[in-house]
């Protein structure tokens, strides 16, 4: 199989902090990835890294055997790599439909000039976005709320127009990080459907940040487990769910989690039935 993402040895510090340390990651066309660990582990900075939203300071990223360790965002999601966020990053005040066209706009297939021109290749292309996000939409099952302001829209709904909007970039690889966050087990459950139905229908691989062990039992085929920036563990969930470092990751040693940080705990996917 082709590898679609290799990862080696990337790390990041904040200050003095070492949010992710020498973290390595190979995945294949196809597959899908869990990547998980208790709060504060790393997952999201390795997320914002793979993006070109942080620097990397140290490390390498090659994505289908292309070194794109120092591209910048936009050139990275042109390439093929898209993304959703753990805090929705949706633009409130605009509709559903025009969030969805601003996906794309790493794609535009007309220059800066056409585009003040309003020339026929500019009106074309936008005619093919409408067209591409209106699909999506429908995709979704989110198109009853194409023209509404997105901050109108209904959580779980949210989280499908940042699907649809990831999408419109037509991505190879595609990053979720906690799709089920805040979700009932019925909504999870429907969300496992609808991430298994996408990754065939759109040919994608992706890598899943995720809380609920429900959600990465049913959806990945190999998992890592982080904790303070520490790659811990990684193989096959049904091995990771008993892994000792695992548990003493989540629970900590003592078992005592859960009375003290009640909080963190709560995190903690073996707790979600
Ligand atoms: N922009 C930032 N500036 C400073 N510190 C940051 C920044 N982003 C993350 N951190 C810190 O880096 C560490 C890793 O954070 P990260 O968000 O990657 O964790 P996470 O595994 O996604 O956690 P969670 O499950 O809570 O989302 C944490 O200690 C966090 O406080
Ligand atoms: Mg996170």
């Amino acid at each position: 199989m082709l590898k679609i993402l290799e990862i080696i040895d990337l790390s990041h510090n904040f200050g003095g902090l070492r949010a992710v340390s020498d973290f390595s990651l190979e995945v294949e066309e196809g597959e899908l990835v869990g990547l998980i660990g208790p709060n504060g582990a790393g997952k999201t900075t390795i997320f914002n890294l793979i993006t070109g939203l942080f620097k990397v300071s140290r490390g390498t990223i090659k994505f289908q055997g292309e070194d794109i360790t120092r591209w910048p965002s936009h050139r990275i999601s042109s390439r093929g790599i898209a993304r959703t966020f753990q805090n929705i990053r949706l633009f409130k005040e605009l509709s559903v439909l025009d969030n969805v066209r601003l996906g794309g706009y790493a794609q535009h297939r007309y220059t800066l000039l056409e585009a003040m021109g309003r020339s026929k290749n500019f009106k074309v292309e936008e005619e093919r976005q409408r067209q591409r996000a209106y699909e999506l939409l429908a995709r979704f099952n989110v198109s009853a709320y194409a023209e509404a302001p997105a901050k109108n829209l209904p959580y779980g709904e949210q989280r499908r127009v940042e699907m649809a909007r990831a999408l419109i970039s037509s991505p190879r690889l595609l990053l979720l990080d906690e799709p089920a966050a805040g979700m009932n087990q019925s909504e999870a459950q429907e969300l496992i459907r609808l991430i298994l139905e996408i990754k065939k229908e759109f040919s994608l691989t992706i890598i899943l940040i995720e809380h609920q062990m429900r959600v990465v039992l049913n959806l990945c085929q190999w998992v890592k487990v982080l904790d303070f920036g520490e790659t811990i563990a990684s193989g096959p969930p049904q091995e990771i769910h008993h892994h000792p470092a695992v548990l003493e990751a989540y629970l900590g040693r003592d078992g005592g989690l859960m009375e003290e940080e009640p909080e963190r705990a709560a995190h903690v996917p073996w707790t979600v039935t």
